[in-house]
């Protein structure tokens, strides 16, 4: 039982909370609605029947400002406002203005020519001690009638006085419907003077003006005081109804007659001093009319100037308005490229982006004229299109390095171990080409730092126009590693690439070694360690005379000659060098010699030449296209030739080989061919007959060397093995 007490309460407290969320709702929503409506204080009706009451108006006097209370008649339907003794008809805020209903001065109907009819009413209208004062430009006074006198008197002393004349031969004579009232059956005087709060209509004697038209149809007179523009003449108003626009409020006639109101009872405007203009954004404006001020919103606000807050000057939303109507686009103008934005008491047009100026005026106009703007267009362009060009460039060139590398056979020598170094680790090396070591026909040799290590870094300049089917030689030259020429057009390439692998085979003290190579360019680039001492060429034939001894000469017969004897050796993998000769042996410390360039010809050279260096060819090459062994100790016998007389392979338009060959037999004319300078120096402890029998046997082995029939020729180990035993037999030498 208890339990479901306890779920009825629960139940229930939603509904009450409902219940007293909507009162507080319907509370705030009154509220508001009060405080915002027509511009009335807190608390105040804003309406009587259909018609607005603004503050200063009010209906009682504690809601309107003194004198302007208005009683709000219930016992008509709708209620009808009164000020006084006259009803209100609407009230205007912003011009000071309040029409109402007056009365219509109506007399006389001539019902025989000597007989009227009288109604009776008077038009009197008192309005001292009000804030009203009759509207000069906004009435018009009117006489209807055949043979009538209206007059219109005001003023305190009645000292104001005009009124117009009438008058008609017959009905027909009278001013047609809708004509302008110049006197014939209706007559007007089009303003009223200022000031004015007495105003009184009457009749001047009827008898200065003879009525011709009484025995047509009896016409009454009217007069009123009307809003211009309100009354159209028609002859049919001449009736006993009067006209029919005329109004009936309470069995009487009356038209709608303009007040103009003001707050007077301080005078006008005087500086900032105007009690009733209380709201934010009002000001004092003296009135038209008499002494006294109404209240103005400033520009941009609307709302009500006599009231405080919320119903007060508010800022007009134009932006807004403008989407409501077109009167109020009219009104707020707003560029059409620009877009509207309301501003605290008036709006921006802003205008759009590439755009700028006032929106609301001239217009908007570009912020860089279409010149300008279409000449960055056209530079903007150019601009990225180098970029383009020149990032397809570098693409270009990367995907160029990426062809070499791989159609140079780049990942197989990875793959045996050879180092490889990119374009920008050879700058590195080099620091940049900074020491230049050498020049040749293959390219640029300088000298760089690896590792702490002295290197010589050979730059290819040539380029080759063939390079199909370049990968597949590769390919069959690691397989083969050995070394051949067969005189196709990739000689250069071939050569190159066939002078990494075996190099980088190659552990031997006199041979130089390489360290690695940039498969990233069209031929390759190689890194050598760095020779100091130049090659045997430039030391036995260069401009400065070295001082070469006997023992020095043999050791570097020695080396080169175990340096060969070591390629033969390798068996099924043996090398052949191809291209011996004094420029390929270089000198490193101590005149240790290292032998070098292992293509059959140089890098790049595009020769159609079938083996090396014609000045130390063998013939027989020459005749079979064939390299051998036998090829290097042909070629190995010229150098040995060339370290005895320190002639060169071709000197003075003759062979060195052939003379030597030729006349070996004669010891005289032979030993005449040996380099004297050798034989008188004193750099070493040999006596001279020792050095011409060194001298003779180291002859004798290089004319085997160059033995015509292969076979005769000794292998390069035979040679290496009988200058070893030479060396051995002049120990002295040292
Ligand atoms: C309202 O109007 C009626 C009819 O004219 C009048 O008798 C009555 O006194 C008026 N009431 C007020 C409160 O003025
Ligand atoms: C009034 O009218 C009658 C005829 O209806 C006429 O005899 C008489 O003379 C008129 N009086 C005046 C003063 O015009
Ligand atoms: C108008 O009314 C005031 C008092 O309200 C009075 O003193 C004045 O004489 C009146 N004027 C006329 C022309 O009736
Ligand atoms: C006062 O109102 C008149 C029109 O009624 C206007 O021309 C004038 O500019 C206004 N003065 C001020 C200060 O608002
Ligand atoms: C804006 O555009 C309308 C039609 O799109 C045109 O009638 C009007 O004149 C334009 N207004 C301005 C200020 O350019």
């Amino acid at each position: 039982m208890a339990k479901n007490v306890m779920r009825v309460a629960v139940l229930a407290m939603p509904q009450q909370l409902i219940i007293v969320l909507l009162l507080l709702l319907y509370m705030w929503a009154l509220l508001h609605a009060t405080a915002a409506a027509g511009g009335q204080r807190a608390g105040c009706s804003s309406k009587c029947g259909d018609v607005d009451i603004p503050f200063p108006f009010g209906i009682g006097v504690d809601c309107a400002w003194p004198r302007f209370d208005v009683v709000c008649n219930q016992s008509f339907t709708p209620p009808r406002p009164y000020t006084g003794e006259i009803e209100i008809i609407d009230i205007s805020l912003e011009k000071g203005e309040m029409r109402f209903y007056s009365l219509v001065l109506q007399d006389y109907c001539n019902n025989s020519p000597n007989t009227t009819e009288s109604s009776g009413i008077y038009s009197n209208f008192n309005a001292t001690d009000t804030p009203f004062l009759f509207a000069e430009e906004r009435n018009e006074f009117t006489a209807i009638g055949c043979g009538t006198i209206g007059l219109l008197w005001g003023k305190d002393d009645g000292s104001y006085l005009t009124g117009c004349i009438t008058s008609c031969a017959s009905l027909d004579a009278a001013a047609h419907d809708g004509e302008p009232c110049t006197g014939l059956g209706c007559c007007q005087v089009p303003s009223i003077p200022p000031n004015l709060n007495v105003l009184n209509l009457d009749w001047g004697n009827p008898s200065l003006v003879p009525n011709y038209a009484w025995n047509l149809g009896a016409p009454c007179s009217y007069a009123f005081v009307a809003d211009k523009g309100w009354y159209n003449f028609r002859r049919e108003d001449f009736g006993h109804a009067g006209s029919k626009r005329f109004v009936n409020r309470d069995g009487h006639k009356r038209v709608p007659t303009v007040l103009d109101w003001a707050i007077r009872e301080y005078g006008s405007c005087s500086g900032s001093v105007a009690p009733a203009c209380v709201s934010d954004h009002s000001h004092c404006n003296n009135s038209n009319n008499g002494e006294g001020y109404i209240c103005k919103c400033s520009e941009g606000y609307d709302g009500n100037p006599y009231l405080k807050g919320n119903g007060g000057c508010i800022d007009i939303d134009e932006c807004h308005l403008r989407t409501k109507s077109s009167i109020y686009g009219q009104l707020y103008p707003c560029y059409n490229g620009s877009r509207c934005q309301n501003t605290d008491g008036g709006y921006k047009c802003i205008c759009r982006f590439p755009h700028r100026g006032d929106g609301t005026g001239k217009g908007c106009k570009p912020i860089i004229p279409l010149r300008i703007v279409a000449t960055l267009a056209t530079v903007c362009a150019m601009v990225a299109l180098l970029g383009l060009a020149w990032f397809i460039r570098c693409e270009h060139k990367a995907w160029e390095q990426r062809g070499f590398f791989e159609s140079n056979g780049g990942q197989l020598l990875k793959d045996m171990g050879v180092t490889t170094f990119t374009q920008e680790q050879l700058d590195t090396i080099t620091n940049k080409k900074r020491t230049k070591i050498g020049k040749g026909t293959f390219g640029e040799v300088y000298k760089g730092l690896h590792d702490d290590q002295e290197v010589a870094v050979k730059y290819s300049t040539a380029k080759s126009s063939i390079r199909r089917g370049k990968y597949e030689f590769v390919k069959e030259m690691a397989f083969r590693k050995s070394i051949s020429s067969n005189g196709d057009g990739t000689l250069g390439q071939k050569a190159s690439v066939n002078e990494i692998i075996v190099q980088s085979q190659m552990r031997h003290d006199n041979v130089v070694r390489l360290i690695g190579c940039c498969m990233e360019t069209e031929v390759p680039m190689l890194v050598f360690e760095f020779i100091p001492n130049g090659s045997l060429e430039t030391v036995l034939h260069g401009p400065d005379l070295w001082a070469l001894s006997l023992p020095e000469r043999l050791d570097i017969a020695i080396g080169s000659a175990a340096a060969l004897a070591y390629m033969h050796s390798l068996g099924l993998q043996s090398i052949i060098h191809g291209d011996v000769k004094p420029a390929n042996i270089l000198l490193g410390k101590d005149l240790v010699p290292k032998v070098s360039d292992f293509g059959s010809s140089k890098l790049g050279l595009a020769t159609k030449e079938v083996c090396a260096d014609k000045n130390y060819i063998d013939p027989v090459c020459m005749k079979t296209n064939i390299v051998t062994q036998k090829s290097d100790v042909y070629s190995f016998g010229i150098v040995l030739i060339e370290l005895i007389t320190r002639k060169k392979a071709k000197y003075d338009g003759r062979n060195v080989q052939s003379d030597f060959v030729n006349c070996h037999t004669d010891n005289n004319a032979r030993r005449e061919m040996y380099d004297q300078d050798m034989l008188h120096t004193d750099a070493h402890s040999l006596q001279p007959d020792q050095c011409i029998e060194c001298l003779d046997t180291m002859a004798a082995i290089a004319v085997r060397c160059l033995k015509d029939d292969v076979d005769e020729r000794p292998t390069m180990a035979e040679v290496l093995e009988e200058l070893k035993q030479l060396r051995a037999s002049n120990e002295l030498m040292v």
